[in-house]
């Protein structure tokens, strides 16, 4: 009996997530300026960087947002909860029955889980030490253990890299699989599986995706090209030459990624136009997050003076557990849900305003729809902004 008490132990002890502390030396991206500029300055840019409570508006609305509807759960759980992807190396990974109700009585000023949420180790969100200070991820694990529950860390000190010949006068290093040939792994970390409050998944860019030829760093980290991995004059008084990738992890919130995401075609029949889209991308689009939007928007025209507009909007819909529209982090189901799937096509079509004699069609994304928008009251123009896809103009 005493053995199989020992064998679940030791088996819950592997499993269950372990907070390592990061020591001072490499706990910020500061301490790596003196020999990684470049890629701290790309890395800074990211939003990578800005996945804290502190630096992402629509991430702090959220979070206050579930905390206000779910009177099960303190803010500062919540706040824990989504750490798990959002800033994995948080000291406190759970919260207790016995924290709620010191929470609810506003006396968890000195808790572990407060000063956890209030460390600055944690305030640049997924910084270096968080990619590059995994020992080994753990695929066996069920598909909703994710970010921190996935991993196990190194001790702090040692940098995982794609290099196996690196040399560091700073730090350890050591090589992994999904620095190099495997990178996929490391993504799908986090980029998998977002599951709501009531257990409902909403988007998995996991199970979506097409494997083939490339993976997400060719696109997101942009092809290895000839630079310095660091600036140090470690080979002949030279900084090593090297093969490596931008740390900008550019995506939806970058405009100029959206020109030609999606090819367009549009035909006039009788009274409609009809539109195909279609991705030649590994994943759907939209995709990453629920409540992002595709808009397709004819804008009809006779003899140059604008007559009517026609919109489409390609997003998803999500219900409360109570049947109210809700954020993607409190859908107990999903209404309504289009994209245009993984290297996949879709067809659509708009009926043709009256007397029209030419049409401009505007297929652009945006990283919130409406419906969000105005439930967390949004205010940054970046929400709202309209990243153009592609615009066609045709003359009947
Ligand atoms: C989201 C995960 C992630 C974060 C955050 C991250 N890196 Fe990386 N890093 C990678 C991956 C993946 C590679 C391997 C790229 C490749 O295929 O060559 C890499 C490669 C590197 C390399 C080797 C050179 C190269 O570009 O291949 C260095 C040095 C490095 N990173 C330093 C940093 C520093 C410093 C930071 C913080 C400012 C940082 N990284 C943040 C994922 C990350
Ligand atoms: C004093 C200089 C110095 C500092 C500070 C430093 N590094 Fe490095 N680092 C190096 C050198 C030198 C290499 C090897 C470069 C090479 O072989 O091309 C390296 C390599 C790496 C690699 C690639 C390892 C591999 O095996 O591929 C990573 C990742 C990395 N550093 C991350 C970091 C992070 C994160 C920090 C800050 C916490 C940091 N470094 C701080 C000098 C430094
Ligand atoms: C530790 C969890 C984690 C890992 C590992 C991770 N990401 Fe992310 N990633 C996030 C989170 C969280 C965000 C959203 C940040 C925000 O918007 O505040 C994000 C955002 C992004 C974005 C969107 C940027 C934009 O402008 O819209 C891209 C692209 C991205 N990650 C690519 C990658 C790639 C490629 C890898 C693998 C090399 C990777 N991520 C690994 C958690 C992670
Ligand atoms: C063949 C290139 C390619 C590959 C491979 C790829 N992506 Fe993308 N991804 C894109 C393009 C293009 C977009 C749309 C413009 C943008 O956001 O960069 C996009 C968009 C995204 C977005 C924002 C989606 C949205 O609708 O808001 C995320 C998040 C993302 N990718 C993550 C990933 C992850 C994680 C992987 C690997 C599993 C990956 N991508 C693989 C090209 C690629
Ligand atoms: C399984 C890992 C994971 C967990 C847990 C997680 N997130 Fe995220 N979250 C991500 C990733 C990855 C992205 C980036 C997707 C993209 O850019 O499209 C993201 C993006 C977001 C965004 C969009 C940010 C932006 O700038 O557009 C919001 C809002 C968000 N998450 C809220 C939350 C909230 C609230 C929680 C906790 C209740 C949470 N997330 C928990 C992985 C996670």
């Amino acid at each position: 009996m005493r053995l199989i008490w020992l064998l679940w132990i030791v088996s819950f002890s592997l499993y269950a997530a372990v907070a390592v502390q990061v020591g001072d030396k490499f706990k910020d991206s500061g301490k790596c300026k003196a020999c990684h500029s470049h890629i701290v300055k790309q890395w800074d840019n990211s939003w990578h960087a800005k996945s804290h409570y502190g630096n992402d508006e629509y991430f702090q609305k959220t979070i206050d947002y579930v905390a206000r509807k779910d009177n099960r759960k303190s803010l500062n759980t919540i706040k824990i909860e989504c750490a798990t992807c959002h800033n994995p190396r948080i000291a406190v990974t759970s919260t207790s029955a016995e924290y709620e109700a010191i929470a609810a009585l506003k006396l968890d000023k000195d808790s572990a889980a407060t000063k956890a949420l209030q460390s600055d180790t944690i305030s640049e969100g997924i910084n270096c030490v968080v990619c590059h200070n995994i020992d080994q991820i753990h695929d066996e694990l069920p598909a909703d253990k994710r970010g921190i529950n996935r991993v196990t860390w190194m001790k702090s000190g040692t940098m995982i890299g794609p290099f196996a010949d690196a040399k560091s006068p700073y730090h350890h290093v050591e090589q992994r699989p999904f620095m190099d040939t495997n990178p996929n792994q490391l993504c799908f970390v986090c980029h998998a599986n977002d599951t709501s409050e009531e257990g409902h998944r909403f988007i998995d860019m996991q199970s979506e995706f097409k494997s083939g030829s490339k993976a997400c760093v060719d696109c997101h980290m942009g092809p290895r090209k000839e630079g310095v991995a660091s600036t140090l004059p470690i080979a002949n008084g030279q900084p090593r030459k090297r093969l490596i990738r931008e740390h900008g992890f550019v995506g939806g919130h970058t405009e100029s990624m959206w020109q030609n995401a999606l090819n367009v075609d549009v035909r006039k029949n009788s009274n409609t136009l009809d539109i195909v889209l279609s991705n030649p991308q590994p994943h759907a689009l939209p995709s990453g997050f629920g409540s992002r939007e595709i808009l397709i928007e004819a804008q009809y025209f006779n003899k140059g003076k604008s007559v009517k507009k026609e919109v489409l909007s390609l997003t998803a819909h999500y219900l409360s557990k109570r049947g109210k529209p809700t954020v993607p982090h409190l859908a107990a189901k999903t209404i309504q849900s289009i994209s245009i799937p993984a290297q996949g096509m879709r067809a659509f079509s708009l009926p043709i305003a009256a007397g029209a004699d030419q049409a401009v069609i505007t297929v652009s994304y945006r990283l919130v729809n409406d419906e969000i928008r105005g439930i967390l009251d949004l205010k940054d123009p970046i929400w709202s902004k309209k990243m153009v896809i592609k615009k066609i103009s045709l003359k009947f």
